[in-house]
């Protein structure tokens, strides 16, 4: 991809799933890669495995991102370990599904929301400022969800986490495009990762999704590391504050009876 060889990506929750694919697929184009993960040591472990084998220069940061107060001193790491970055992928969540009666104070809510949107927020300003500072231009690509644009029962926390980051996105785009830091958001379907396969590849749960996908079949995590490599790369020079929704057209489809 265009540009793309050579930059220093910090890429968070590395250590399975989409954050992985995106770590595959941002080596073999050349990038430099700061993997960060927090519990999975044995899955950050193969991420760098994965990534030192097709030749790309790898390090690994751990942080638990529900500690907001340590987001700044593994920021600082993550900027020193290749004296810089160019690109910021915030792809760690939490996928947290639970219903308002049954989350009733809020607990499960608050912690979805530190995870995956006032974390990505730190990070993002971090990245920023220090990009400033340095005087250089800057992309980063957050990972929502459709559940940012068309939701349903058990993702009140999600999608209200998903849907704030969409909407930060473009305030934060709009913000510092005079910088040059570009904002984009990558907005996945359904996705079978470690922690989903085994649901989503039974055999009547995969007809239930495929029916729905006007596709036909789901995503995958190297779709998702494509979609990133461009929204990183000078392909994308001019692209900002954009959602960039890859869902197989699930979401374009509305919730209307098959014909
Ligand atoms: N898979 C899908 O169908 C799908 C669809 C739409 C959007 N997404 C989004 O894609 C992103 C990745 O999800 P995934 O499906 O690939 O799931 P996953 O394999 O479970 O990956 C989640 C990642 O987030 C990290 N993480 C979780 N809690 C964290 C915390 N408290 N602090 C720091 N990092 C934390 C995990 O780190 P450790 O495991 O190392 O603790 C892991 O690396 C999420 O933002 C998710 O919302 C996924």
């Amino acid at each position: 991809m265009k540009g793309l060889k050579g930059k220093r990506v910090l890429i968070t929750g590395a250590s399975s799933g989409i954050g992985a694919g995106m770590a595959r697929v941002l080596a073999r184009e050349g990038c430099r890669l700061v993997l960060h993960f927090n519990r999975n040591q044995a899955g950050i472990e193969n991420t760098l495995k994965v990534v030192t084998n097709l030749g790309a220069e790898a390090v690994v940061l751990q942080s638990d991102f529900c500690l907001l107060d340590n987001l700044d001193a593994f920021f600082e790491q993550a900027w020193r370990a290749f004296d810089g970055l160019d690109g910021l992928v915030n792809n760690a969540g939490l996928v947290s599904k639970t219903t308002a009666l049954k989350d009733a104070k809020g607990i499960q809510f608050m912690e979805t929301l530190k995870v995956n949107l006032h974390a990505p927020y730190l990070l993002s300003t971090a990245f920023a400022q220090a990009c400033i500072i340095a005087k250089q231009p800057g992309a980063i690509v957050n990972n929502s969800s459709i559940h940012g644009q068309a939701t349903c029962e058990w993702f009140s926390a999600y999608a209200a986490s998903k849907a704030g980051l969409d909407a930060i996105s473009k305030v934060q785009a709009v913000e510092w495009g005079v910088h040059q830091i570009r904002v984009n958001v990558l907005a996945p379907g359904v996705v079978p990762v470690e922690r989903t396969k085994p649901i989503l590849s039974q055999p009547e749960m995969a007809k239930k999704w495929h029916d729905k996908i006007p596709s036909g079949r789901y995503g995958t995590t190297e779709e998702m590391g494509e979609a990133t490599a461009y929204l990183l790369s000078d392909a994308t020079a001019w692209m900002t504050g954009s959602v960039l929704t890859l869902d197989g057209g699930l979401i374009a489809r509305g919730n209307y009876p098959s014909r």
